[in-house]
């Protein structure tokens, strides 16, 4: 088999997981590493026994088939023309871009270079969701009628809302931008192409300096679905929640224990005596014990989302198999994000200007 070289650019947090994910992929190799600072790439390198570390794009450009983009969102657009330029393939870090006109260059560039673009929209491969969309598939829940996300954090849990400085202040609505690529491919997969229908962003005096929008609601609608957002920045709790509702049932999955649950009790005289919320606590026991085992069991493996998202844009990239990230759903991500990170902007400067 012909080995692919990948060169990993931004070696920050989540390059540990994209070169932990390289190196169980059969069929590549991580040739070298880069980053503006040159001490991260070094960690990085010796950690993963890199032979090289790059003092330059176009040099990593020149030896590597695949460019693996992990930087901060404002630079992607950059280093993907370029990567386009040589006629390289591209691994890119969500949020792809930060302006729609960026990606609006980017997208006829790469089709005339016949490059590929592979996002990692990586919560898609987590255990629970993929289970969440077998149910649906096997019409466990009816029709969708409804997605519903909650990211509800803190600055206690959320290294991105810690102090002035982190790279995500600055994106287009702040922190929430980062994490938007997630919710609206989530929405994508479950319930289609929804349109935006409302964004209501709340600037408290309390907001932290990432947040200036501490409390975000947003709704999207189409067909006979309706999706709705929620982002907060003052939650001790920290969830991570999606819910798919259907005609006939309900899913919901806690993304941070990668646990889905399901019900899909038809309404009863001794369901109500009992309490619908008593009969789906006793099932989800019963789901509890074997599905904690197979969770402990993928940490131990280091079985990550990124491992599986990676390994099948291998397949793809490899072996023409299916692509994971398809055109049109990075295109709905990154044009709604847009529209939303700017609406969440502009309700900013409104309540300031109050
Ligand atoms: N898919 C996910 O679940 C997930 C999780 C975390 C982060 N991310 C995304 O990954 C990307 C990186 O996030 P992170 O948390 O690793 O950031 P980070 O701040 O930890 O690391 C970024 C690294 O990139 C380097 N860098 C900055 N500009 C550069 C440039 N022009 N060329 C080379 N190196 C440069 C920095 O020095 C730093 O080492 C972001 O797009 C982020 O949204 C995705």
């Amino acid at each position: 088999m012909s080995e692919f070289t990948v060169g990993i650019v931004g070696c920050g947090l989540i390059s540990e997981a994209h070169l932990q994910a390289w190196a169980k992929t059969p069929g590549f190799t991580v040739k070298g590493v880069l980053d503006t600072n040159r001490e991260q790439a070094e960690k990085r390198a010796s950690q993963f026994g890199i032979a090289t570390v790059y003092d330059r794009l176009d040099q990593m450009i020149a030896e590597c088939d695949i460019v693996d983009v992990c930087t901060p969102p404002a630079s992607h657009a950059a280093i993907a023309e370029q990567a386009i330029a040589g006629r390289r393939h591209l691994v890119m870090e969500k949020p792809v871009v930060t302006k729609l006109a960026d990606w609006e260059r980017i997208v006829p560039k790469a089709r005339e270079q016949n490059t590929k673009i592979a996002v990692i929209h990586n919560v898609k491969y987590l255990h629970s969701v993929q289970t969440a969309k077998r149910w649906v598939d096997e019409g466990r829940i009816g029709d969708v009628v409804r997605v519903q996300r909650e990211f509800l954090t803190h600055p206690d849990h959320d290294r991105m809302l810690v102090g002035d400085n982190h790279w995500s202040h600055a994106l287009p609505g702040g922190r929430w931008f980062e994490t938007l690529p997630h919710e609206l491919y989530l929405t994508h997969w479950f319930a289609g192409p929804l349109e935006l229908s409302s964004v209501t962003a709340l600037a408290s005096p309390q907001a932290p300096s990432g947040a200036p929008a501490d409390e975000v609601l947003v709704t999207l609608a189409g067909g006979r679905a309706i999706a709705s957002f929620h982002f907060s920045a003052h939650c001790r709790e920290n969830r991570r929640t999606l819910m798919i509702q259907g005609t006939q049932g309900r899913i919901t999955v806690d993304l941070l224990a990668d646990f889905p649950t399901i019900s899909s009790l038809a309404d009863s005289k001794l369901r109500r005596v009992v309490g619908r919320q008593v009969v789906e606590a006793g099932a989800t026991l019963l789901r509890a014990a074997p599905d904690r085992g197979r969770y402990g069991v993928r940490k131990l493996r280091k079985e990550s989302p990124h491992l599986k998202i990676i390994q099948a844009l291998g397949r793809h990239l490899r072996d023409n198999a299916e692509e994971p990230t398809p055109l049109a759903e990075v295109d709905y991500v990154i044009r709604n994000c847009d529209k939303i990170g700017r609406e969440i902007d502009r309700q900013i400067t409104l309540a300031r200007g109050r």
